[in-house]
């Protein structure tokens, strides 16, 4: 189904409302066509969107979900870290499918670079973490991408030992930083373990210019371009990478990834004011899926964990890795959808629920004491200590892959969603009832 044209020029954020991979590449695919202009905000090859069309099944790294759809314009915005080899390749390969990537795509000149040292970096230190003797609450490794996102953004905060997309421009420029940059960081994978060589500025700067140059067509000050396009009457589409949970600063810290991938993370990750964002549509699962490590209250160990892992092809996007799955925890999203001023949600993957007799939603949480609380606790050590008080709800049997609207869904679908609107207080517009494009039920 596809949504209606819309009768002003609406700017929306999708942003995720669990631990990732609720399908936000799907939607941002679906909302493509009512908006001009697509913008990545944060994170960077660590997110993995999905979009299938017509058999066709891509997976989007760096590049805006929006893509896949001719005459808009794709913007990867300044609070992205950007891996230009990975973006090259993510580029070659759509080109190799048909896919026009040209003027349409354009890249922040004030997004950081993710080096090679970054993701050795990464690697190195959750290693090492993986190896210290735990404590009681086990490992600190946050069994990251490996992407090097969390030492790119590090250096995005220390400010000298960073490298912007517009630096790889100014070969001068960038050598000299490199000269200083390396010295240091030989020093700092020593000190993890590393055993390689130093690092060698001059290689580096020669490869990073060359990958510039690739690139200079596509940098630009993409604020000014948003700015314009806004005061062109253009319309934005927002979308958010990783998810709400995830999120540096309102996510399960320690283990969240770098960014403010909540809608809050949209201002300072584009430069467009929170004013401008008239729509802030929440994706969430109708289950709950994480990957890496963390608390994770509604997470399920046995066959019923292990069917939805299966039905709803729960194997990493970018990693590979099988995604932990259990039941829907809608503590976690009422918080997630406050954070984000979510003004709608979308309901993803609910075909994956057809065929148990009971399903179960969290409501609570009962805490080591003995009490009940309602309130997330974005600390991990807090979450860890909370267990699930659930709500029954009765399955359906019925495929519903295929139905037309959501009046169409077998009455315990229904039930269930309706259960989780009242819950949030939000409507539900979107609802995913399969993997294509095609497979959405929307309404209003
Ligand atoms: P994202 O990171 O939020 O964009 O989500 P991912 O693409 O990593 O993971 C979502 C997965 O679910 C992908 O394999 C999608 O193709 C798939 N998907 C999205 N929506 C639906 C749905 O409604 N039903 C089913 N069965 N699969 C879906
Ligand atoms: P999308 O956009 C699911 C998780 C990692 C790890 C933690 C930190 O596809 O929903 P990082 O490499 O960012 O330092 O890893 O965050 N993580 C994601 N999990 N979907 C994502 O993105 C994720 N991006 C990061 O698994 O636990
Ligand atoms: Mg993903």
């Amino acid at each position: 189904m596809t949504p209606a044209p819309l009768s002003r020029s609406t700017n929306t954020a999708v942003v995720g409302l669990q631990w990732g991979d609720e399908g936000k590449g799907k939607i941002v695919d679906l909302l493509t066509s009512q908006h001009d202009v697509i913008v990545r905000y944060n994170g960077g090859a660590n997110a993995g969107h999905t979009v299938e069309v017509g058999g066709e099944r891509y997976a989007l790294h760096l590049i805006p979900s929006g893509i896949l759809n001719p005459g808009k314009l794709n913007v990867i915005g300044n609070g992205v870290v950007v891996d230009p080899e990975k973006l090259l390749e993510e580029m070659d390969r759509l080109r190799a499918r048909g896919v026009c990537v040209g003027d349409n795509l354009k890249v922040s000149d004030r997004a950081h670079v993710v080096m090679p040292y970054h993701k050795e970096q990464d690697a190195a230190l959750e290693e090492f973490l993986a190896g210290v003797a735990s404590d009681e609450r086990g490992s600190l490794a946050i069994g990251t991408t490996r992407r090097g996102i969390g030492p790119t953004y590090a250096d995005k905060i220390q400010r000298s030992t960073a490298i912007r997309m517009g630096d790889l421009l100014d070969g001068a420029h960038l050598h000299d930083r490199l000269r200083v940059i390396c010295r240091l960081r030989s020093a700092e994978l020593k000190a993890l373990g590393v055993n390689t060589e130093p690092l060698d500025p001059d290689a580096l700067a020669t490869k990073f210019a060359a990958l510039g140059e690739q690139l200079k067509p596509n940098v630009t000050d993409t604020v000014y371009a948003l700015h314009g396009a806004l005061a062109q009457g253009k319309s934005l589409l927002f979308e958010g990478a990783n998810a709400c949970l995830l999120d540096i600063d309102h996510g399960t810290y320690p283990f969240v990834t770098s960014s403010n991938c909540s809608s809050l993370g949209i201002p300072p990750g584009t430069g467009v004011p929170g004013a401008h964002i008239h729509r802030i549509l929440g994706i969430m699962k109708a289950y709950t899926s994480r990957v890496g490590a963390g608390p994770f209250p509604t997470e399920l160990h046995d066959e019923t964990g292990r069917l939805i892992r299966e039905r709803g092809r729960e194997y990493g996007t970018t990693t590979g890795r099988p995604r932990r799955v259990g039941w829907l925890d809608l503590v976690a999203v009422k918080y997630s959808a406050m954070i984000c001023g979510a003004t709608a949600v979308a309901c993803t993957l609910l075909d994956v629920l057809t065929g148990f007799d009971e399903l179960k939603v969290c409501t609570s949480y009962r805490m080591r004491d003995g009490s009940e609380n309602d309130r997330f606790l974005p600390d991990a050590r807090m979450l860890a200590q909370a267990t699930p008080i659930y709500r029954s709800f009765l399955g359906w049997d019925e495929e519903i892959r295929d139905v037309a609207d959501r009046a169409s869904l077998p009455a315990n679908a229904a039930r269930y969603i309706e259960f989780i609107e009242e819950a949030l207080n939000l409507p539900i517009t979107m609802i995913g009832v399969g993997p294509d494009r095609r497979h959405t039920l929307v309404h209003a």
